[in-house]
């Protein structure tokens, strides 16, 4: 009985590795009325929806980097968050605290690689590239990393090289002011990292030699690192893409750029032809 109450708090304890986010978000805004000119319009019976879409996206990025005051989409390029906290109870590292106040650059310069929608069954599978996240924050963290104890509370810089990501999207299609959206309601991240950097200060109350073989050894065993986290950090990652996804499709309804054929009317036609012309 006794034992069975041990290996039940073992699984426990196997089950807390969870990362988790938090962002401030902007008021909600109005919904676009018409078309911005960095939408592209794709047909949903186009049998090359997926090569539209995946342009559709190329295109929007960086009018979303910049942000779009008069709907209330906040840049995400730097993109802010306040805490991305970190929880793992076993295995070869185990972790437990956050990184607070978290300024990110790179996200702009995500590509997406493939974007497939299944509208009848309401999943996206879409891919996206980040050449490089370079993250400046504050961090607070107790835990092993394999051999090595890891204390400290400082600030920090994380460098994250060539992130491949494969995103899974549950959605649905709720309405807005009688106008339909699409909602991101679960996304899972699976994803690469090429390689990575990170420098913790003040480790160990600022015990320099201690912290310097701490960093050494965090950066010589990067990928064992990142692949024993990738779970916890794909869920940071969901949620903050979601959240992301989410602030821009709430505003612009599908009839703006998922579209029945008969939808398109005369005057944007003359629009798009005239931003080709002008292209
Ligand atoms: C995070 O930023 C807020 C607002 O800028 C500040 O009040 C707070 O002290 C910061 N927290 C840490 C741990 O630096």
């Amino acid at each position: 009985m006794c034992r069975l109450y041990f290996i039940f708090l073992f699984l426990l304890a196997c089950e807390t590795i969870f990362g988790k986010i938090s962002r401030r978000l902007p008021a909600d805004g109005p919904l676009y009325k018409e078309k911005p000119p960095w939408l592209k319009i794709c047909k949903r019976n186009d049998p090359n929806l997926a090569t539209c879409l995946n342009e559709m996206f190329v295109e929007m990025f960086p009018e979303l980097a910049k942000g779009i005051p008069e709907v209330n989409i906040s840049p995400f390029e730097p993109l802010y968050l306040d805490t991305v906290s970190v929880s793992k109870g076993a295995g070869p590292i185990t972790l437990a605290g956050s990184f607070i106040n978290l300024t990110v650059v790179g996200p702009s310069n995500a590509t997406p690689t493939f974007t497939n929608l299944d509208i009848a069954n309401k999943r996206m599978h879409s891919g996206i590239f980040l050449p490089l996240l370079d993250i400046k924050a504050r961090y607070n963290l107790k835990g092993n990393i394999l051999v090595l104890p890891l204390v400290g509370h400082g600030s920090c810089d994380l460098k994250l090289y060539k992130v491949d990501t494969k995103v899974h999207s549950d959605l649905s299609f709720p309405k807005i002011d009688g106008r339909e959206i699409l909602q991101i309601d679960h996304m899972r991240v699976n994803f690469k990292v090429g390689s990575m950097r990170v420098h913790l200060r003040n480790l160990f109350n600022g015990n320099e030699v201690l912290g310097q073989t701490l960093n050494n050894f965090l950066n010589q065993n990067s990928n064992d690192i990142i692949t024993d986290l990738s779970e916890s950090i794909g869920r940071s990652l969901g949620e903050i893409l979601k959240e992301l996804m989410n602030e821009i499709f709430s505003k612009i309804p599908t009839d703006l750029w998922l579209r029945v054929d008969d939808e398109i009317n005369e005057n944007e036609k003359k629009q798009e032809s005239f931003e080709k012309t002008n292209s």
